[in-house]
């Protein structure tokens, strides 16, 4: 399939926001990247100006929310050059989230063409104020008219640009996590491990609850055992006690993070112990109570590396590094974006550039 290019007129296209006052997925670019999926192939790819859809009321994505997405950034890094970090780890990871929703995979090379294509329109998009992106948001939604439950039989793919500063509005300052053990966002068997729309749903409530209580965001437990940690929902999540890095192992109710992996590979490559296994929320207050408990983060595209200055669960609250951040996150933050925007060595074949 070719991918036909419309570009907007020039009299069509937006004011740019200001760089410095991005918050997080507020503005669009000029154009967007659409195919649609009839008769079981991919066809009409199309770069168009970014604008509405007309969908069915009886779309099957609003009802029984066949849905996903992926997030993923294009860095203006050093030479004025636009790179991105693991592009095509993103789009297998659409693909797996395809499969388990019961949708059709795309043809990975295609969409990374359109997406880079798009870029190449909308390069002036790309920010270039320190900590400011461009994020890449590739989507998927069923869209036959039909109320039956089962998988649709057409879907539009569509790929929007979000010119974007922090995820959080701490920034890179330490965020204060609610841990519920009220709420869950998945269970083993699930969909937790799908970029999926219903998980985001899923979280909103318990998420209004905490930061109706001051709180940034929720560490969400196993749903079963309600002990074990999961992941936050916009972020995996590492603990560093007494001289181990450790974060949750994937057995399908978490999110298989670029980032977690990212973060995993840099660290062992840096000769730290690094453990992937169960950790529950009890063995993380009595590592805090016997002084081992030394950084907390999270880990993410949207995130980038977020230190967690405090844990609060059952009323009590788990105060990590003095709410500072830790020696490992900065370093891990600054190490990950120097790869991102170019200025460091990348030795793992991460990072593309365009
Ligand atoms: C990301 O980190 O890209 C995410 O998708 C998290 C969130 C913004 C939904």
């Amino acid at each position: 399939m070719k991918i036909t290019i419309e570009k907007a007129d020039r009299s069509e296209l937006k004011a740019k926001p200001d760089e410095n006052n991005l918050g997080f997925g507020s503005y669009f670019s000029d154009h967007m990247f659409v195919m649609d999926y009839a008769d079981g192939v991919w066809q009409n790819g199309v770069i168009k100006k970014y604008g509405d859809f007309s969908i069915d009321p009886a779309a099957m994505a609003l009802h029984y929310g066949q849905a996903i997405f992926e997030g993923l950034k294009a860095y203006r890094g050093k030479d004025n050059q636009i790179h991105l970090f693991r592009p095509k780890d993103n789009l297998a990871r659409f693909n797996r989230s395809a499969r388990r929703m019961c949708m059709p995979e795309v043809d990975i090379d295609l969409v990374y063409g359109g997406i880079k294509k798009l870029l190449e329109i909308d390069q002036e998009w790309v920010p270039s104020a320190l900590g400011a992106t461009l994020y890449i948001r590739p989507t998927m939604i069923a869209t036959e008219a039909a109320l039956g439950v089962r998988p649709s039989k057409r879907y539009i793919f569509f790929t929007i640009l979000s010119p974007v500063g922090a995820y959080y509005p701490e920034g890179f300052n330490p965020v204060k996590i609610f841990v519920t053990d009220k709420y869950v966002r998945a269970v083993r068997g699930g969909v937790g491990e799908a970029k999926t729309a219903g998980n985001y749903a899923a979280s909103i409530m318990a998420a209004i609850e905490a930061q109706e209580q001051g709180f940034t965001q929720v560490l969400w437990l196993d749903a079963c055992d309600r002990q074990s940690i999961e992941e936050v929902g916009t972020m995996n999540i590492f603990f560093v006690i007494g001289d181990e890095l450790i974060t949750p192992p994937l057995q399908g109710s978490i999110l298989p993070g670029i980032t977690r992996e990212s973060v995993l590979t840099l660290t062992r490559d840096w000769g730290l112990k690094v453990v992937e296994r169960p950790i529950t929320i009890d063995e993380v207050f009595a590592a805090n109570e016997q002084g081992q408990l030394k950084e907390v983060f999270g880990s993410g595209t949207a995130a980038i590396i977020s230190p967690v200055g405090s844990l609060y669960y059952k009323g009590q609250e788990c105060r990590i590094n003095g709410s500072k951040t830790g020696e490992l996150s900065q370093r891990l933050f600054d190490d990950l974006q120097a790869i991102q925007y170019g200025y460091k060595e990348d030795h793992h074949g991460w990072v593309e550039t365009i």
